[in-house]
């Protein structure tokens, strides 16, 4: 059932657990995400960038291919459609398109900008009951063209921004989108905490989930964080179970071209990818 991501994460922080945004990127992934859920009576967040949106001929058809799908597999769990990353238009387009949660990502923008924009976005998302997500302080890496180096959050500026009607708050604290690199820190805890005292207790998002080992998840879980993006490690195990699939020739067996056989070794493998975030997130029986 398609919701907002309001109530699923305001239960996921007073239960100590994290609802996984699953960035989709076609038929395959919703699917995929949305059966893995099913199985697991989880709930979860379709997260949609706007690179992603365009690849998929955009916001509008992805909104209808997701409410239809919600409807024809009979999803009795909790299932947000979330505009992830967005700017100001982008915000507007999933509004009118049906999404059920946007985010406003103005982190790069000067910070009263930022704070101004959030608060229009948070207007109109109201009259539908739409959720709003905001970000303070970029997360680092590189996704669909959107560049953050990876600050640490202000504590401060994050307290202006969760007081502006926001339902959910994303802070840098050393996360990046894609593979972490060797040399990693990881997560700054100590910021996390002051970004959950300024916040308000608000739920707060990590981004850049892929490749977080699961004590720093815990961790964090404590630490007010109740929703986490899930991305690239989708990306990279449907990309091995694929090329896996090629190089044994099985496209060349019997039927085996069939676009439905060749994408679905990659399709059970998003599938589990998902399996094992709802479980290590937490959030498996909690639909
Ligand atoms: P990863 O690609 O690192 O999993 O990050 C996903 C994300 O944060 C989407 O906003």
């Amino acid at each position: 059932m398609l919701v907002n991501a309001r109530d699923m994460l305001t239960k996921a922080r007073d239960g100590h657990y994290a609802v996984a945004q699953i960035n989709i990127n076609n038929l395959e992934w919703t699917k995929a995400a949305l059966l893995a859920a099913l199985e697991l009576d989880s709930p979860v967040i379709l997260g949609v960038s706007e690179g992603a949106a365009k690849y998929m001929a955009g916001f509008g058809t992805v909104a209808a291919m997701v409410k239809a799908m919600d409807r024809d597999l009979a999803v009795n769990v909790p299932v947000a459609l979330h505009l992830d990353h967005g700017s100001y238009d982008a915000c507007l387009k999933c509004i009118e398109a049906g999404f059920t949660s946007v985010m406003f990502d103005g982190s790069k923008l000067p910070f009263d900008e930022n704070t101004a924009k959030t608060s229009e976005i948070v207007k109109l998302a109201r009259e539908k009951d739409i959720s709003v997500e905001a970000e303070v302080g970029s997360i680092g890496g590189e996704e669909d063209g959107v560049i953050g180096a990876g600050e640490i959050a202000d504590a401060a500026e994050c307290k202006k921004i969760a007081e502006l009607g926001i339902d959910f708050l994303a802070a840098g604290i050393g996360n990046i989108h894609g593979v972490y690199p060797a040399n990693w820190k990881g997560l700054d805890f100590e910021a996390l905490a002051a970004i959950q005292k300024a916040a308000g207790g608000m739920p707060l998002v990590l981004h850049g989930g892929t490749g977080i080992p699961e004590d720093m998840i815990k961790k964090a879980i404590g630490l007010g964080v109740s929703k986490i993006n899930v991305n690239t490690e989708c990306q990279l195990a449907f990309a091995a179970a694929t090329r896996l699939y090629i190089e044994a020739g099985k496209d060349k067996q019997g039927k085996g071209f069939d676009p439905r056989k060749v994408l679905a070794p990659g399709f059970e493998a998003i599938k589990a990818a998902c399996k094992e975030k709802y479980t290590m997130f937490a959030s498996a029986g909690k639909a």
